[in-house]
């Protein structure tokens, strides 16, 4: 291993240590924690994912690892460090934060998620930059701790944030991880792919998770994979969900009840149409033979089919012919 990548590590897992403690045991922390077990952080959950606090001070991280022998360039490079372009001085990156250690798939600490502690503070969350160690196309949040139950369920379940995976996890959803803030990449498709096909996407229940539920299912159907979509409320997203109905009822009512990529995209399509309306509706029917075309299972296109044929009043066969040429005019 290279010196400089060691000791870049070596500066994230002690930096993570020291935060950790701060928010436990420091009447600086006091704050975070209180905002933590608030929201339903439970100590145990603190404890596993390493939570920890960054104090308000400029530069108590550069002094701290700089007097422990880490060269001050090298700590800029880790990005933990900002070096200032006027003075040349350098100061903390992350200040006043809570603290999410970002472990990669070898569970080397390798950057740092910080989330501010009030509401009116912006960015709410503040990621490491793209490093020598951490690149956030290719890596996914808690794959490390997730892989195992992942392998064992078949079965992966992607959130949008890291919260939604800590309380995904408190529910007994242990196979959950996240992208950090960017929509999934191939990489990360070929991530998931080495462990299981099956994938559920529960993203936030608004209308950016929709959107992003709707293009992650497609690139993840399209390379293969089983998808599902876990449906919530209007407005919730997971780690709120269970918050206010609890693990069991995430488990049974919303993982458990996911729905088929096909039956969401049937949702997706109407949700802004006026299906009263004689042109929206055969446009519906439209977009949704389309997506039945696609299907590989018979036995699913004979499904949608006919439950197209059921709500609409529609003849099967009108239905199936049309299925037929977008089929043939694809190939
Ligand atoms: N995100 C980010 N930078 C931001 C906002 C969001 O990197 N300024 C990423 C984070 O990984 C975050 C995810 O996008 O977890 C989802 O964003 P959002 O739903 O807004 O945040 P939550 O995860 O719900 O955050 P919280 O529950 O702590 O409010
Ligand atoms: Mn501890
Ligand atoms: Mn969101
Ligand atoms: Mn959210
Ligand atoms: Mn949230």
């Amino acid at each position: 291993i290279d010196p400089k990548r060691r000791q870049m590590l070596e500066a994230h897992e002690l930096l993570q240590k020291l935060y950790h403690h701060l928010l436990l045991h420091t009447k600086e922390g006091e704050p975070a924690l209180k905002y933590l077990r608030g929201r339903g952080f439970t100590d145990e959950a603190i404890e596993k994912f390493g939570i920890g606090y960054a104090l308000p001070a400029w530069d108590f991280a550069a002094n701290m690892l700089q007097k422990r022998g880490f060269p001050l360039s090298v700590l800029e490079e880790s990005g933990l460090v900002i070096r200032n372009e006027k003075d040349g001085k350098y100061f903390d990156r992350f200040r006043d934060r809570i603290m999410f250690p970002i472990m990669d798939e070898k569970g080397n600490m390798v950057a740092f998620a910080g989330r501010a502690v009030r509401k009116q503070e912006h960015p709410k969350y503040l990621n490491s930059p793209e490093t020598p160690l951490f690149n956030k196309s290719k890596l996914l949040f808690n794959l490390n701790r997730a892989r195992g139950p992942i392998r064992k369920k078949q079965q992966a379940v992607i959130f949008e944030g890291y919260a939604d995976v800590i309380s995904a996890d408190r529910a007994g959803v242990e196979n959950g991880i996240a992208t950090m803030g960017t929509s999934i990449t191939p990489e990360h498709v070929r991530m998931i792919k080495r462990l299981t096909d099956g994938v559920v996407i529960c993203y936030d229940s608004d209308q950016a998770g929709l959107t992003a539920a709707f293009r992650a299912g497609k690139m993840l159907s399209e390379n293969g994979c089983e998808v599902r979509v876990a449906q919530m409320p209007d407005g919730l997203d997971p780690d709120d969900y269970i918050n206010q109905h609890g693990g069991e009822k995430f488990r049974m009512d919303v993982i458990g009840a996911s729905l088929t990529f096909m039956a969401f995209k049937m949702q997706y399509f109407r949700m802004n149409k006026n299906l009263q309306n004689e042109g929206e509706k055969l446009a519906y029917i439209e977009e949704v033979i389309q997506e039945i075309a696609k299907l590989e299972n018979p036995v699913e296109k004979d499904l949608y089919l006919r439950q197209l044929s059921e709500e609409f009043s529609l003849s099967l066969d009108a239905l199936k012919e049309q299925e037929r040429q977008y089929g043939s005019r694809e190939t």
